[in-house]
């Protein structure tokens, strides 16, 4: 499991979760005056965004209950609280996607369609084996933290972003790398099969990716955006490019396949720490809005 020391160090007063380096941090994002269109003022990467949003609330539900599944059978005390931590932490990112996708939706950006679509294909993996579930759990973990490194690191995307809406996926990034070996951690617990690893390629594949294809497409005609050139030639560099924040992160998704898979082995304990700093140091961005400071 990915340790980076909490900041604070009576551990009285620590939740389960931050003993072991994974606070749930309670947060209440306030996004106002947001432009409609707020990464990178462009309808092609603001679109898709959304849709990512509104896939979290049932996404990481459906992370959490794989997890829970599970939770009994770890005698690991470390691991255990680990588990809390991470279901504290996607509780409240579940909760804060909620509210920006309300806000999305008075904006016109319709969330609850890729929300129905994305329900609709998790209700198929639900009928997968328990095991099943939590290895497709830990191939989804496996791609948010690689996007949430692509999302701490790439400046382009930082600069371009909406700061007040940047936040919010900034906070969700770090901490789907606080946590980002737990899942995985409780399916090696469990067992661990190769084979199941290698089956959630295309159950994932098929079950999710052509409802956030159509609901994205649709979302963009609605703005009347589908064949706007212009738009869908820069959102798509910045999201498929070369540099681009999805191609980089699928670029990656290999990796999961490999017989000594962990996510540990690739060491983002000095990014956690940088933004951790950044976020919520002594002068961090988002201190003050804490109201559980760990
Ligand atoms: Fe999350
Ligand atoms: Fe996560």
């Amino acid at each position: 499991m990915t340790a980076v020391a909490p900041q604070r160090t009576d551990a009285r007063k620590l939740s389960a979760g931050a003993r072991v380096g994974i606070p749930p941090r309670q947060l209440k994002f306030q996004v106002p005056d947001a432009p409609r269109y707020f990464l990178a003022n462009n309808a092609t990467a603001t679109t898709f965004i959304a849709v990512l949003s509104a896939i979290f609330p049932p996404g990481e539900r459906f992370f959490m209950e794989s997890v829970r599944h599970f939770r009994h059978q770890v005698d690991d005390p470390d691991l255990k609280a680990a588990i809390s931590g991470f279901m504290g932490q996607e509780a409240i990112h579940g909760r804060e996607h909620d509210r920006l996708n309300e806000i999305l939706q008075e904006q016109g950006i319709n969330t609850r369609v890729p929300e129905r679509f994305i329900a609709a294909g998790l209700r198929l993996l639900e009928r997968c084996s328990p095991s099943q579930q939590l290895a497709c759990t830990t191939l989804m973990e496996h791609f948010t933290a690689l996007l949430g490194e692509q999302l701490l690191t790439n400046k382009e995307f930082q600069s371009m972003g909406h700061p007040e809406m940047l936040q919010l996926w900034l906070w969700h990034a770090m901490e789907e790398l606080e946590h980002k070996s737990v899942a995985y951690d409780v399916y090696e617990h469990i067992g661990n099969s190769r084979r199941e690893r290698w089956f959630a390629y295309p159950l994932v594949t098929i079950t999710l990716v052509p409802g956030i294809l159509a609901s994205w497409a649709w979302l963009l005609a609605r703005e009347g955006k589908l064949t706007d050139r212009r738009d869908l030639k820069a959102g798509l560099t910045l999201l498929f490019g070369k540099r681009g924040l999805i191609s980089r992160s699928l670029g990656k998704m290999g990796l999961f396949a490999r017989d000594n898979f962990h996510p540990d082995k690739k060491d983002t304990r000095a990014l956690v720490a940088e933004w951790r700093e950044r976020l919520f140091g002594s002068q961090g961005t988002l201190t003050q809005q804490i109201s559980n400071p760990g």
